[in-house]
């Protein structure tokens, strides 16, 4: 396994990187989807990587870090195969967000947050996902799944225990 320390992006990366940054007045513009290009490759946006968006952008390492940190969809830790995040904000807790968590935590025996021992699954909350007609609401990688019952969050957690590939992708 590669040190955090060694991790690199690969051309392919810093070409996205590059072709992002002439899409803007403003390089810095570019620092969101230029993390997600990152998270895309390590599943999480490291330091080292993070200071090569930088560099590319000719902006200080500690504003791309500052960006990073600041927003919940950027994971500072590696994670599992899949992220399953519950919507904790007001109309998803009001139609029963913080069950659907608590009831997560327990059939996968980890913490909000945590990562299940086989890497499969880590389960975490995020602020509204701008669908709050259909609350509760949660998300699996970039796929949201609506009008969740306890049923259904069940079923979903037991398809992706087994999951190769996102069942909810949607291309
Ligand atoms: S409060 Fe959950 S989607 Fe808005």
């Amino acid at each position: 396994m590669v040190e955090e320390s060694n991790l690199k992006l690969t051309g392919e990366s810093r070409q996205k990187i590059v072709a992002l940054k002439q899409l803007y007045p403003s390089p810095r513009s570019a620092v969101l989807p230029a993390l997600h290009v990152v998270q895309e490759q390590f599943g999480y946006v490291p330091v080292p990587p993070m200071a090569e968006v930088a560099d590319i952008l000719e902006i200080l390492h500690g504003e791309v870090e500052q960006v990073a940190t600041f927003y919940r969809m950027y994971h500072q830790q590696p994670v599992g195969k899949f992220v399953v995040k519950v919507c904790d904000s007001i109309s998803c807790y009001l139609r029963g967000s913080d069950e659907l968590l608590a009831q997560g935590q327990q059939k996968l025996g980890v913490k909000c947050g945590g990562t299940t021992p086989d890497g499969q699954i880590t389960l975490d909350k995020i602020e509204c996902l701008a669908a709050c007609g259909n609350a509760p609401c949660i998300q699996v990688n970039d796929e949201f799944i609506y009008d969740v019952t306890p049923a259904q969050f069940d079923a979903v957690l037991d398809e992706l225990k087994r999951a190769k590939k996102n069942p909810y992708f949607v291309p």
